[in-house]
């Protein structure tokens, strides 16, 4: 694995996966090219010479695109197929023995430091990424690094960050996310909220920032553990909180209580290929302290309308949390879990060895509860036999088409969390802060009770494919 981002862009420039961009402007321009590129799901881009920035301020987008570039920045062996990485990350993680970050006295992220009156915030090429953005987002690869004040740990995640002035960062964190719980504890005790941002770090900390760890595990410890290294921090001037060493550009200040200040976020293209969730109040940063390297590189990952992919190819974030999740319920018989659909967090698909009646609802129930954190997440939930690949939505699709009567198949269950970019919300349910959704459960394995009496599948035996391949090798080379 790479100690930073620099030596995941070398790996992908080794192996001609990345594109040099030059000349291009911040205001919509390299949004807009990000936006065709990963559409086409294209190299990776690195822009630099941006007009009205020095040579050599860049900004990288389009990293985590395809399965390969997923593979390289977090170091899977390339030839797994997603049912693979899941499975590994899903027992992998359960072995987390937490690794604490290693202070370190100084770290290429120090190379500059500009404090107090000297802060600027648009010293960075930040662009504007989509047409009807309320601003310029610094913070969407972002790391955001708070501490819990009663417990103690420290936890990282990524949310939309927007800035408003030279000095001024607000951070879009929804409810229920650890920032969020965190951030209340210290207004709740009247204090501000101590928080560091990190614009452009090494991938396998900002992958698990995106991932929802348990309350309680943090992120360091976790990549650590992952790495088999501990992550090398310096210790913030003003919040003493960890900075990755080997950050590119890093905010540190403090956020205070809304009822002091709280600035107009919004609105931003989001993963669901909307700008749902309009303009209004979010809480800020104030920064103190701004750390960068030479010639820094800010992350971009903002999002493009779906298909194209704003998270991993290969849904860690989801399916492999998923599955852990109901593993760790006791259930038995989960075959495999995936998640489709915009930004791999819509569609739950769970493949089961039906082993009792009502079997494959339960499943599901759990499943719908387990699959959460944002809107639109876990809306639908399918529960397919073990002989379908949860990973193959043509497959799953065919078991939908053929094995289910929707009268009995499909259940619509209503008052889940859902949140405020759920493009699906009505103008009045905002109005009354509605933000519930239904969740639909579809069981498309085989009735219980009659599934020893099904119709056979129409597909040679697995001896007859192999005889019938050994004999007519010629024809199925190649294909
Ligand atoms: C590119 C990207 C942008 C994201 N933006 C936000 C956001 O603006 N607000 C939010 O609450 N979650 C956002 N998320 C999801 C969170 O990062 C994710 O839920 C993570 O688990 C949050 O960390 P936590 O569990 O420690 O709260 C984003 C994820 C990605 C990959």
């Amino acid at each position: 694995m790479f100690d930073d981002l620099r030596g995941f862009l070398s790996a992908l420039e080794e192996r001609e996966m990345l594109e040099k961009v030059k000349g291009a402007n911040w205001d919509l321009e390299i949004g807009t090219i990000h936006e065709l590129v990963t559409e086409k799901y294209g190299p990776a881009l690195l822009f630099d010479e941006i007009p009205g920035y020095p040579a050599g301020y860049r900004i990288a987008t389009n990293l985590l695109n395809s399965r390969l570039m997923q593979k390289i920045a977090m170091g899977f062996d390339e030839s797994m197929g997603d049912m693979d990485v899941l499975r590994f990350w899903k027992d992998k993680t359960k072995e987390f023995v937490p690794l604490p970050p290693e202070e370190v006295k100084d770290g290429p992220v120090l190379e500059n430091v500009m404090s107090g009156d000297e802060v600027d915030m648009f010293k960075f090429p930040t662009p504007k990424w989509h047409m009807h953005d309320g601003g310029r987002y610094i913070g969407t690869g972002m790391i955001a690094i708070t501490k819990d004040p009663d417990e103690g740990w420290v936890n990282c995640g990524t949310y939309r960050c927007m800035i408003h002035d030279e000095k001024t960062l607000s951070f879009y964190a929804s409810p229920g996310k650890h920032a969020t719980i965190m951030r209340e504890k210290y207004w709740a005790k009247g204090e501000p909220c101590p928080v560091v941002m990190c614009f452009g770090q090494e991938m396998l900390l900002y992958s698990l920032a995106t991932i929802s760890l348990p309350w309680g595990a943090s992120e360091f410890e976790m990549a650590g553990f992952l790495s088999g290294k501990p992550v090398k921090v310096v210790k913030g001037k003003a919040t003493g909180l960890p900075i990755p060493a080997t950050a590119e550009i890093v905010a540190e200040g403090f956020a205070p209580p809304p009822s002091e200040d709280a600035r107009l976020e919004g609105p931003f293209g989001e993963w669901t290929g909307y700008y749902a969730s309009g303009r209004k109040e979010a809480p800020v940063l104030k920064v103190e302290n701004l750390y960068f390297r030479n010639d820094p590189i800010l992350f971009g990952q903002p999002p493009v309308k779906p298909p194209a992919n704003l998270w991993f190819p290969i849904p860690l974030h989801t399916a492999a949390t998923l599955w852990d999740r109901l593993e760790n319920t006791g259930i038995t018989g989960i075959k495999g879990v995936y998640v489709h659909g915009p930004g791999s967090r819509v569609i739950g698909v769970i493949s089961l060895e039906q082993r009792y009646p009502g079997h494959a609802r339960q499943v599901a129930s759990l499943a719908g509860a387990l699959l959460h954190g944002g809107s639109c997440v876990g809306r639908y939930i399918i529960t397919v036999d073990e002989d379908i690949d949860p990973s193959n939505l043509d497959e799953v699709l065919w078991a939908v088409s053929t094995r289910t009567n929707p009268a009995q198949a499909i259940n619509i269950v209503p008052g889940f969390l859902t949140s405020g970019l759920d493009p699906s919300l009505s103008p009045e349910q905002r109005e009354r802060k509605e933000f519930t959704t239904a969740k639909v459960f579809i069981d498309a394995c085989w009735p219980y009770h009659w599934k020893d009496k099904v119709p056979e599948i129409s597909r040679a035996s697995n001896e007859l494919r192999e005889d019938v391949q050994k004999k007519w090798k010629g024809l199925f080379t190649g294909i």
